[in-house]
């Protein structure tokens, strides 16, 4: 009875939910966000079930979804963004979505589907956009739609469509884009969406069109029909041609019989033009490419033109002009003369050869690029017209290095992007004058090292990429001189240690000095880093840190994170972190994230998470987290605290082993023997103070109270005899199952059937009389309770096992409830003492030599039963007179 309310007093059942989800972890700082990604889902109700019904986006692409159960999404009523790409879905059967009434953009990407049902989509109705690109579909029922009334996108490019009609009933008069992309249609009618705009048809080669094709869709204004048959796109209607404003097709201009200007006839709404020249040189012919008005956006791309002295790109004023892979080789100044106006450039994937005065005029660029162009040298000269430059890419490049000055005529440039080159170092003068730069990006180079005052005259540059380079140590004053930096990435580098450098390699004390604005700071994969205690110290306004795949053994982190008041997420990703100090944050801070994922991590420690009151976010994947009584606090905080998100809880592991038990899962009853002790302690105070009270009654009323003790000594017997056998079993035998084998294959038999002819013994064990079904620990209890002794086997895993020394505990605790000792030692290896340490009890009774050692010589192992057996029979005959009342009758005298 008293056990029995102890227990419920002390283990409170863990309770169903908590703030932690499985598969998924709920975004922070954006809480509407359920982020599932690459999670090895299959059963999507068991995720669902789990996320709060006020969630408006689930991302759960990238895991192994192949069927939604109908209606599973009905619960989360404000969802409106679903992500369900890269699953293995392979059919739409209907009723999937039911419910689901507020979506607005189904993500169906990458799928195996191959079949939608008329009905899949029902219950849609806010849907407006729809994605299925990547799929088997071979066919597509305009009825789908008449279930999506709020239908405005439809992306069904990249699947297997031969043909998509409007003959069955059906239709959207929402639709206004239709992306059909790379499928193998040839035959196309869209008349059942009166409203479409835009429609892309490119790569479905075989693709015949009818003149009135778009008869029934007056507002069509984009039609784009790259790797088609230019006849297609010429068959068509002058209605249709003359309201178009954005058109791309393929043309082999060398072999047709048709010209770009053949092709446009008609259309004089064009604002944006996308050619695809198919490889075609300029015809020797007639050198003139274009000698039509062509509109302000004009793209060409996939010709071998080869050295242009003048561009035949048209008449009519340019703003925008992309020649992508275009063969282009010498350019020269008057190559781009008919372009005066034009505000960007780009000429990617050319191998160009530029001169000096190239760009002479284009004084109204704004943007400029040549990625891919296998550039090596850039000439400062290039530059010198532009002067309203504003971007400037350069990237994918073989750039070795930056001459001194070679921007500087680029005053008003705000980007510049210089990542895939080869640049091996940066000279001090290399950016000087671009007070402008906002952005620069230098990843991605074999940057070694960085001259001091490189990035000196950049005063308005706020975000900084140096990852990915070979930067061995830090110049200590590299960022001086970036008196607004807000961003600064340094990952992907070889920062290492150097020994008896003079600081080097470290982030030292000075190398953030005057960075009082910087926000966010992401530093890592390197060799290894180490931080001087003050690093930080100027960063009082930094809120992001991220700190990767370093080791940072020889970093104190405390002092290092100390100075950083306002920050507010923090991340260590594989540093090699074995555990987090207590005090990783200053006092004061207002940490709201905090990421520790990949360490080493075994126990959280709670004075830390204590010291974080704004913690909002906590990462903890990946760590080797261990089901102990050390973690219970961690358990029981994780499930029920309503602030902070355990990021994955209910996927965490003990151990980070999958095949061992969920953290939330474990057991932690057993961890409660502080409660235990309390209550022993507040029990024996109790008794303390009964028996002092006794005593002076003793004193003062003697003969009474001897009178009233005689009473009660007679009631005892009484039900002690009217109680028949109390007992179900003579022993019950605790062990650690490591020792299984000793208690089966001896214990068992020499106990239960003993060879001398004995009456045997009944034996409560574990494996074989546990009720199942029942508590572990009411299994226990009720053990020790209908057991007239308990034998503990003891080896050092006895000592190691919890459970062991729950039993150990219980068994002891019996002594003091019902005044019984019912416990017998049997030990099976000789145990320093020092092991027995944390057990006061039994190392009392191993110093009082009051237990069984099992000898090791078989002959005198026979020696060793009987006297078991005598041990656990011998208290049973004088059990009328048990040790209580022995007691008790002294007590009375
Ligand atoms: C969802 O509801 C919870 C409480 O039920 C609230 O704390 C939270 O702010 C809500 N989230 C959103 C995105 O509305
Ligand atoms: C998926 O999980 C739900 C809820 O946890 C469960 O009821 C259902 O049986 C599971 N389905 C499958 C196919 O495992
Ligand atoms: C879901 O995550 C994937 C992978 O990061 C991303 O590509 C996709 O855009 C996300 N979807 C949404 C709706 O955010
Ligand atoms: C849809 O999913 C694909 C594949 O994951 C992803 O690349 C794309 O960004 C997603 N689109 C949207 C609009 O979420
Ligand atoms: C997709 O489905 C087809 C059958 O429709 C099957 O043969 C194929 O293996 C599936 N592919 C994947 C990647 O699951
Ligand atoms: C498209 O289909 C509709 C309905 O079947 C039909 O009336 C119309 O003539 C067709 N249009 C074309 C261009 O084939
Ligand atoms: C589309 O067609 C172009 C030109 O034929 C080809 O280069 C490209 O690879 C095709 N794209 C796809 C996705 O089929
Ligand atoms: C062209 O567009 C106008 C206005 O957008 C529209 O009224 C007209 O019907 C369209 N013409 C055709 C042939 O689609
Ligand atoms: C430009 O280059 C040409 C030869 O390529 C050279 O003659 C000329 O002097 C250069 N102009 C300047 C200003 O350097």
């Amino acid at each position: 009875m008293l056990m029995t309310i102890l227990f419920l007093l002390v283990f409170n059942a863990s309770a169903c939910c908590g703030f932690g989800f499985k598969g998924c972890s709920q975004n922070y700082p954006e809480t509407h966000v359920m982020w599932c990604f690459n999670q090895n889902i299959v059963n999507l109700s068991d995720v669902i079930s789990l996320v709060p019904d006020n969630i408006t986006t689930i991302n759960l692409s990238k895991n192994n979804i192949r069927v939604i159960p109908p209606g599973a999404f009905g619960r989360v009523l404000s969802l409106e963004i679903l992500d369900l790409s890269q699953n293995k879905l392979v059919s739409l059967k209907g009723g999937e979505f039911r419910g689901a009434g507020a979506l607005v953009r189904l993500n169906l990407t990458s799928n195996n589907i191959s079949s939608i049902h008329s009905n899949a989509f029902q219950g849609l109705t806010s849907l407006r956009s729809l994605l299925l690109p990547y799929n088997r579909l071979l066919t597509i029922s305009p009825a789908v739609f008449n279930h999506l009334p709020a239908i405005e996108e439809v992306f069904l490019s990249l699947n297997k469509l031969k043909s998509f009609s409007c003959a069955e009933a059906g239709g959207s008069s929402t639709l206004r884009h239709l992306d059909l992309f790379a499928n193998n249609i040839q035959t196309l009618n869209v008349s059942c969406f009166p409203n479409l705009k835009y429609i892309k048809l490119s790569n479905n080669s075989q693709l015949e069109l009818q003149k009135d094709a778009f008869a029934s869709n007056p507002r069509l204004k984009t039609l784009l029909l790259q790797a088609v048959e230019a006849e297609v796109l010429v068959g068509l209607s002058e209605k249709t041609k003359r309201n178009l404003t954005y058109v791309a097709f393929s043309l082999f201009v060398e072999k047709s019989p048709l010209s770009i200007c053949d092709m446009l006839k008609g259309m004089n709404r064009l604002s944006k033009l996308k050619v695809d020249l198919k490889g075609s040189r300029s015809p020797q012919s007639n050198p003139v490419l274009l000698d039509c008005v062509t509109p302000l956006w004009l793209t060409i791309n996939d010709a071998n033109l080869g050295d242009v002295a003048h561009t035949p790109l048209g008449k009519g004023r340019k703003e925008r002009l992309y020649l992508i892979n275009c063969g282009l080789k010498r350019v020269s100044q008057t190559t781009f003369d008919s372009f005066k106006g034009v505000k960007t450039l780009q000429l990617n994937e050319n191998k160009v050869s530029m001169q000096n005065d190239t760009f002479r005029g284009l004084t109204q660029l704004t943007f400029l690029s040549f990625d891919k162009c296998n550039i090596r040298d850039i000439d400062p000269l290039w530059f010198v017209p532009l002067k309203k430059l504003n971007c400037l890419s350069l990237t994918k490049n073989e750039i070795i290095q930056l001459e001194d000055y070679v921007f500087s005529a680029l005053t008003n440039l705000r980007e510049l992007y210089l990542h895939f080159n080869l640049l091996k170092f940066i000279s001090s003068e290399a950016f000087s004058k671009l007070w402008n730069l906002r952005r620069l990006n230098l990843s991605l180079n074999i940057i070694h090292y960085i001259a001091e005052g490189s990035f000196k005259d950049l005063k308005s540059l706020s975000y900084l990429d140096l990852s990915g380079n070979r930067i061995k140590r830090l110049t200590p004053a590299i960022l001086s001189g970036l008196v607004n930096l807000k961003k600064f990435i340094l990952y992907n580098n070889k920062l290492h240690l150097w020994p008896g450098g003079q600081g080097t390699g470290i982030i030292g004390p000075h190398f953030f000095k005057g960075q009082g604005q910087l926000n966010s700071v992401a530093i890592g994969n390197s060799i290894m880093v180490d931080f001087h205690p003050d690093a930080f110290v100027p960063l009082v306004n930094l809120k992001y840190l991220y700190v990767a795949g370093v080791v940072l053994k020889t970093t104190n982190l405390s002092a290092v994170f100390s100075p950083l008041k306002k920050l507010k997420r923090l991340t260590l990703y594989r540093i090699d972190l074995d555990s987090l100090p207590a005090n990783l944050m200053p006092p004061d801070n207002t940490l709201e994230m905090l990421k520790v994922q990949a360490n080493h991590i075994r126990v959280v420690d709670k004075t830390m998470v204590d010291a974080l009151a704004r913690l909002r976010f906590l990462d903890i994947t990946e760590n080797p987290l261990t089901c102990t009584c050390d973690n219970a606090w961690f358990k029981s905080w994780a499930i029920h605290n309503t602030q902070t998100q355990v990021s994955y809880l209910y996927n965490l592991h003990c151990d980070d082993d999958r095949r061992s038990p969920y953290l939330w899962q474990f057991d932690d009853k057993t961890c409660s023997y502080e409660y235990v002790s309390f209550t022993l302690f507040l029990t024996c105070s109790l008794m303390d103070v009964l028996f002092l009270g006794a005593c002076m009654a003793w004193h003062i009323q003697g003969p009474t109270v001897r009178y009233l003790l005689l009473i009660l000594r007679a009631k005892l017997r009484g039900r002690r005899g009217a109680a028949g056998p109390k007992f179900q079993y003579d022993a019950f035998i605790s062990y650690s199952s490591k020792d299984e084998a000793w208690v089966i294959q001896q214990l068992v038999p020499n106990l239960e059937r003993p060879p001398s002819g004995a009456p045997g013994l009944r034996l409560c064990l574990h494996h074989r009389d546990f009720r199942p079904g029942t508590g572990i620990l009411e299994n226990i209890e009720a053990a020790i309770y209908s057991s007239r002794h308990t034998v503990c086997v003891v080896t050092r895993h006895f000592l190691r096992s919890e459970w062991c020394s729950l039993e150990f505990q219980l068994a002891s605790l019996r002594l003091l409830c019902d005044g019984s000792d019912v416990l017998l030692l049997v030990l099976l290896e000789d145990i320093p003492e020092h092991c027995l340490s944390p057990y006061t009890r039994l190392r009392k009774i191993v110093r009082k030599k009051t237990y069984l050692l099992w000898p090791e010589k078989p002959q005198e192992q026979e020696l060793f039963w009987v006297r078991f057996i005598d041990a656990l029979k011998g208290n049973e005959e004088d059990e009328d007179c048990g040790r209580g009342e022995e007691e008790l009758a002294h007590l009375i005298g």
